[in-house]
């Protein structure tokens, strides 16, 4: 019999122990191990829960017992989930997280404590939610050099923006209901502002460019400006308006991470047709061409089919699986600042006579390649361009209201 801990019993946990319980045989018989949940860590007690005899409340109860292998931590948070996470691993047990915020801030620390204790530490849940994407980058995809990931990593955003977009629904509103469905983080301005995305692309650049990407590092912009205007706007130019998540490699070697909202066609990009919940993550290799990851982003029993499966992982490794490492950064060189960002750009802007935007855009360097009575779309250009047009613009009594990336595919 081996034990396992589970530390927070929120949302997440709960659905690790829901589940476990729902589909134990099955799980024992794929690891051929005999398994229980001994201990549930909480602050709370839950009298009424059918588990809540495995309730405790010091960590110390879980360190102190040689039959726990395997924890569960679905606490969220840095404090003290990074002080129970590494006395754990350093104890000999392996570590399951969904916890997006510990990894991002301190993953290259904890894989190289699970390293040193040969033990694991495995995060499949802390990006894109039940979605398999973090074993897929460093197994089944392993054989190609990845050069971009792009994807809508954060699916209370996905949920707002597609409710603003096809029920004219306000922001507050649709808010409010993914708070209530149990999409959003505990404070949601981490979904809102995009924190939450720029924790999920700091894992994702971390793991496929080797080297840890720390949450400062990424240009970050969340979806509260965006208005109804922009979101029809977009429709009128056949495009979604969808928090993107990107990294990519650039020409001189540096990468670039980026969270903000975008505009993506509905023709090109399969991304713009991922709505709800729903998260995708799209990864470019030079054998694979692109590939898509697409399911459930949030929610209790997504994001615990994905820590439950690395528990099943864990129970079969017998040592630190390497490939799913990064080294620590000691400085942030490798990553490009926001003036080598290149992209087609939209603006919403006030009412522009015909032609006017053509000619703005012929004067400058631009290519133009749609245009409304309120807005336009130029070819990709540099930051330095797209504001060189948006300045010239004025000058002609037409101001920029919105300025949004269009996602090339
Ligand atoms: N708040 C997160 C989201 C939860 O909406 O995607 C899953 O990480």
């Amino acid at each position: 019999m081996k034990k396992i801990a589970v530390l927070g019993y929120g949302v997440v946990g709960s659905g690790v122990v829901e589940l476990f319980y729902r589909n134990r045989a099955k799980i024992e018989k794929n690891t051929k191990t005999e398994l229980d949940i001994a201990y549930i860590l909480d602050l709370r007690e839950f009298p009424d829960d059918p588990y809540g005899n495995r309730v405790v409340h010091d960590i110390q109860t879980i360190l102190d017992d040689p039959e726990v292998g395997y924890v569960a931590e679905c606490m969220g948070g840095v404090n003290p989930a990074y002080q129970f996470v590494r006395s754990c691993l350093e104890a000999g047990k392996s570590v399951a997280t969904s916890n997006k915020q510990l990894v991002a801030e301190k993953g290259d620390i904890l894989l190289q404590v699970a390293k040193e204790h040969h033990v694991n530490f495995f995060f499949e849940a802390s990006v894109g939610g039940a979605i398999p994407i973090i074993r897929p980058l460093h197994t089944c995809l392993a054989a190609n050099d990845i050069s971009e990931v792009a994807g809508i990593l954060n699916g209370t955003t996905n949920f707002i923006l597609e409710k603003m977009f096809c029920d004219k629904m306000k922001f507050a509103d649709a808010l409010a209901l993914a708070q209530k469905l149990g999409y959003a983080e505990r404070d949601p301005s981490a979904d809102v502002d995009g924190e939450d995305a720029c924790r999920k692309i700091c894992i994702l650049s971390s793991l496929v460019f080797e080297k840890h990407v720390y949450p400062e590092c990424v240009y970050t912009k969340g979806i509260r400006d965006i208005s109804l205007e922009d979101v029809q706007l977009a429709q009128s130019f056949g495009c979604a308006v969808k928090l993107i998540g990107a990294v990519k490699r650039l020409e001189d070697g540096k990468i670039l991470p980026t969270v903000m909202p975008m505009l993506v066609p509905f023709e090109s990009s399969l991304l713009s047709h991922v709505n709800g919940v729903f998260n995708a993550v799209m990864v470019w290799g030079d054998g694979i061409d692109k590939t898509m990851f697409y399911g459930r982003g949030a929610g209790k029993l997504p994001t615990a089919s994905a820590v439950l499966g690395d528990i099943i992982d864990e129970i079969k490794q017998t040592d630190t699986v390497l490939s799913q490492t990064w080294a620590s950064s000691d400085n942030n060189n490798f990553v490009a600042s926001m003036d080598a960002f290149t992209a087609p750009r939209c603006y919403r802007t006030t009412s522009c006579a015909p032609g006017v935007f053509a000619k703005v855009a012929d004067a400058v360097g631009a290519k133009m390649e749609q245009t409304a009575e309120n807005g336009c779309i130029i070819a990709s250009c540099s930051q330095k361009t797209a504001s060189v047009f948006a300045d010239a613009l004025k000058k002609e009594g037409v101001s920029v209201l919105a300025q949004i990336p269009v996602l090339e595919d």
